[in-house]
């Protein structure tokens, strides 16, 4: 598969796991590719932590349940009727969530090139995530992004060391098929934007 295709073909997985936990060597694979990212001084502030424990999935559901009530109550009811039927993970469903954390403490305290941009450092453990993801795709394997959750909560739940930050839950499993619209597209939440709109030529 092309880069190209995986950029294509990639989407944030919700409801399409089949419950077939993701082999281990297809996970490594994976991994290998997020630990190839590009880094702010070479940094690598990134660690996976993988959670295939059901009690702790089913926690962890548990928690997100909560904070999408949260965030649903804040809505005005036309949004509110238009999120209800929203699945915003497959926590369970997928067999396999990926924490990864970031640790502004790695690299010590002359990390070159986050001199000026302090956020660098969290830039570059996204970059790890998308390496991720489109390696996901090319090995037929659905990711989802959850971050409907507090950062202690799910600190505590997977033992995070103090001063590392988790960033993204992700969940990891095989896919039936990819969907080609984003699920908030195709809910009617919130459509993506012409290219056009966001290239600017010479000045914003
Ligand atoms: C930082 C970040 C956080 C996200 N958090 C969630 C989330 O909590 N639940 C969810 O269903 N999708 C989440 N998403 C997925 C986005 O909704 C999704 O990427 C977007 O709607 C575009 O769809 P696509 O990824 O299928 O192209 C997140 C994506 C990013 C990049």
């Amino acid at each position: 598969m092309s880069v190209y295709d995986a950029i294509r073909i990639r989407r944030d997985v919700r409801a399409e796991y089949t419950g077939e936990v993701v082999a281990d060597d297809v996970l490594r694979r994976i991994l290998d590719a997020a630990h190839r990212a590009p880094s702010v001084g070479n940094s690598q502030p990134w660690d996976f932590v993988v959670v295939r424990d059901k009690g702790v999935l089913a926690t962890f559901a548990g928690h997100v349940a909560e904070q999408r009530q949260v965030f649903a109550d804040t809505l005005p009811p036309d949004r509110a009727a238009t999120f209800d039927p929203i699945k915003i993970d497959g926590i369970v469903e997928s067999g396999t969530g990926i924490v990864v954390t970031y640790d502004h403490a790695r690299g010590g305290r002359h990390v070159l090139g986050r001199q000026t941009v302090a956020d660098t450092g969290v830039f570059s453990a996204v970059l790890a995530i998308q390496n991720l993801w489109l390696a996901a795709v090319a090995e037929g394997v659905g990711v989802g992004w959850v971050s409907f959750y507090d950062e202690r909560f799910l600190s505590d739940l997977v033992a995070v060391p103090a001063g590392v930050r988790p960033i993204a839950w992700l969940c990891v499993g095989s896919v039936a098929e990819f969907q080609t619209a984003p699920d908030l597209e195709r809910f009617g939440w919130r459509a993506g934007r012409p290219l056009d709109d966001a290239v600017h030529w010479e000045q914003f």
